[in-house]
């Protein structure tokens, strides 16, 4: 089964259909999820997706673009889901200068993600990161505070030349929707060249819909685009993709899965 490694299940677009966003994945072979949160609200509405459908785990934490107005509280109680026995990461969190061009508040999201990768490994979790036109200094940051249980570089978006800096951090590398962009030479290039152990996949639905469905809200069912554009480029089958993908991100999130067949 294919593991969707990056959905916001709890986003406005897709949670009111959840039932059939989940029935449409099931149809195509995609088994298990992530549903990430971006603040206090989404990580509590992930969690309480996690414990109502098997195979759906949740992550949780402040993305680089919900930090502002966080209060102490805010915080404890939403790290204190990571006792939760189904949240198995702590994300999305990072940094975007993509959205926010103010020295101070970027200040203010390295001091956040600092923050959060601290939490992460006392709470012993992989991160998923977000970055997004910040790649040097998040690459600094997690040089000096290692993140001990690794994580995922959400939405990969470098060259092949810097696949190398991030998996020898221990992080993986998220693949989604834009490896399918028919302009997409550079992340064709990256899903070719990643080390078959380091790659997974994610969706980041509603975002980032796959061609042909770009610009459409996008869901995990989705994700079998990706695949078939993986398997194509790296010239192999995509049963040994799924298969290998999947274990890589069962054991990131210390799965344990046994599969009948
Ligand atoms: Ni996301």
């Amino acid at each position: 089964m294919i593991f969707d490694t990056h959905c916001h299940l709890n986003d406005e677009a897709l949670y009111p259909r959840i039932d059939e966003v989940f029935a449409n994945a099931i149809k195509v072979n995609v088994g298990f999820f992530v549903c990430v949160g971006w603040d206090k609200e989404s990580s509590k509405l992930a969690v309480k997706i996690a414990e109502k459908y098997p195979n759906v785990y949740a992550a949780v934490g402040f993305h680089p673009c919900n930090i502002e107005n966080v209060t102490e509280n805010d915080y404890e109680e939403t790290m204190e889901l990571l006792n939760h026995p189904k949240v198995v990461a702590l994300g999305e969190i990072g940094l975007d200068y993509h959205w926010v061009k103010d020295e101070s508040k970027r200040f203010k999201q390295k001091e956040w993600f600092i923050r959060q990768i601290n939490t992460a490994n006392h709470y012993k979790k992989p991160i998923l990161i977000h970055n997004r036109d910040a790649f040097e200094d998040c690459l600094e940051i997690l040089k000096k505070e290692t993140p001990l249980y690794r994580g995922i570089m959400h939405c990969y978006s470098g060259s092949v030349e810097t696949i190398k800096q991030v998996t020898d951090l221990g992080l993986l590398i998220g693949l989604g929707g834009p490896l399918t962009f028919t302009n997409a030479k550079t992340p064709k290039a990256v899903c070719e060249n990643v080390p078959l152990d380091k790659l997974v996949f994610e969706t980041d639905s509603p975002y980032l819909a796959p061609h042909p469905l770009r610009g459409t809200v996008n869901e995990p069912g989705n994700i079998c685009w990706v695949v078939d554009e993986a398997a194509r480029v790296r010239s192999m089958s995509k049963k040994h993709l799924i298969d290998t993908t999947t274990k890589n991100a069962l054991n990131l999130f210390g799965i344990k899965y046994e599969e009948n067949n």
